[in-house]
């Protein structure tokens, strides 16, 4: 009996020998990226973060993630779903750990190497920061960094990744924050319809309503949904009535400045046909329900934007039914069927 054990025992201790001496080192395969030309240039360093192959693939697995949580259940993904460019579907308000309800509809994520800053309220001024709000949040993943570079450290995929993506190989905070910003680095979407128009790329053209749709916007929208990102990064208000329940002071809440009462940041409107609801609580469901809000529900909540009063006084955007329509129209050439359908950044 006893030597069959230790014949096991041997064997064991033969087999994981045998498994180390597979070579596992850190490489440095660079990851190029085909920064669009019609974009302005990137705002992340990456310098302070190369991509690499193996960094990306460590990142994407982390985004997959359910131990970055306190029940090992709720991934990033979870509340950012690729086919709705990477929202929450089907929630005006997103949850998390413990079924809490957060106070604002979750962001889609994309091309954000050129933010400068993130968060509906720039609460996160740096990409590889942002990701300590959701996971230390009680109401998203209620979990802490030192226990997810516990969990992490017994699983052997994690220790050999780890080994692969950085010089010193660690499991600790740093490393898994930068490994997320790569591969959130890389979801470039700039392969719309619009996009190869604007490109002169495989003969795209608009058709007539989404020309109209875009002279239009160009006129009464691109002020603040400005350059091909759709958004001059700034926070406005842009008159939404105050929902009493949450009564979210956007931008104010981060430095108590007056100025920023009620504002957020402009969102870009890339992929916002399948990114709905709309406004920073969700509160429209509809493009319709956006454009109509524009061109008569602008309410004067005390700091509405200066760019949306109106000659004689009011606020709003005058549209007309065709105006709205063709504005719809040409919103929907901005969907990126192969950003969304991108199996680079899908979890199979
Ligand atoms: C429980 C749902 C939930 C989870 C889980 C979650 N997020 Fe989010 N995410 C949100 C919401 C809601 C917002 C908008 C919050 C705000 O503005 O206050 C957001 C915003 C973001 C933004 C900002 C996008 C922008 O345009 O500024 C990034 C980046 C992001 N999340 C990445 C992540 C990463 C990485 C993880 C995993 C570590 C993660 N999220 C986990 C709901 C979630
Ligand atoms: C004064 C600046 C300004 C102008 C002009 C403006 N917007 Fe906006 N837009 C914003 C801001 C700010 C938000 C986010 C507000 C919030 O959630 O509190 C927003 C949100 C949106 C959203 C929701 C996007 C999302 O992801 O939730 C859509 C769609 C939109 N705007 C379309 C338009 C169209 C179409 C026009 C022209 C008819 C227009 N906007 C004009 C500032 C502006």
């Amino acid at each position: 009996m006893k030597k069959t054990l230790l014949f096991f025992i041997s064997i064991m201790v033969f087999c994981s020998c045998s498994n180390s001496e597979e070579v596992v080192a850190y490489e440095a395969v660079p990851l190029t990226v085909d920064w669009p030309s019609n974009f302005p240039e990137i705002t992340y360093n990456l310098d302070n973060n190369p991509l690499t192959d193996a960094g990306f693939e460590l990142g994407k697995k982390l985004f997959y993630e359910g131990r970055l949580s306190s029940n090992n259940a709720i991934a990033c993904a979870f509340c950012h779903e690729q086919a709705f460019a990477f929202t929450h579907h089907g929630h005006n308000l997103s949850h998390g750990v413990n079924g809490g309800i957060g106070l604002r509809n979750a962001q889609p994520m994309q091309n954000l190497a050129y933010q400068t800053s993130f968060m509906w309220d720039g609460a996160a001024t740096h990409l590889d920061l942002q990701p300590i709000i959701p996971i230390t949040s009680d109401l998203e993943m209620g979990e802490t960094l030192g226990n997810i570079v516990t969990k992490l450290s017994t699983d052997v995929y994690y220790q050999e990744q780890f080994t692969r993506a950085f010089a010193d190989g660690e499991i600790n905070s740093e490393n898994i924050l930068k490994a997320l910003s790569q591969f959130m680095l890389t979801m470039v979407s700039s392969n719309s319809k619009y996009d190869k128009y604007v490109r002169n790329e495989e003969n795209m053209t608009l058709s007539s309503i989404e020309q109209d749709g875009l002279n239009t916007f160009d006129v009464k929208c691109a002020s603040c949904h400005s350059s091909d990102l759709f958004t001059d990064q700034n926070f406005r208000n842009n008159g939404l009535s105050i929902n009493p329940q949450l009564n979210d002071k956007g931008r104010y809440e981060i430095g108590n400045n007056p100025d920023d009462l009620y504002t957020f940041r402009v969102p870009s409107l890339r992929n916002v046909e399948v990114s709905y609801p709309f406004m920073h609580d969700g509160r429209f469901a509809t493009l319709e329900a956006v454009l109509d809000f524009y061109d008569s529900g602008i309410t004067d909540n005390g700091n509405v934007d200066p760019l949306l009063l109106k000659p004689d006084g009011s606020y709003g955007i005058d549209l007309s039914d065709y105006e709205k329509e063709s504005i719809i129209a040409f919103l929907k050439t901005l969907t990126d069927h192969e950003f969304l359908e991108d199996e680079r950044f899908s979890e199979y």
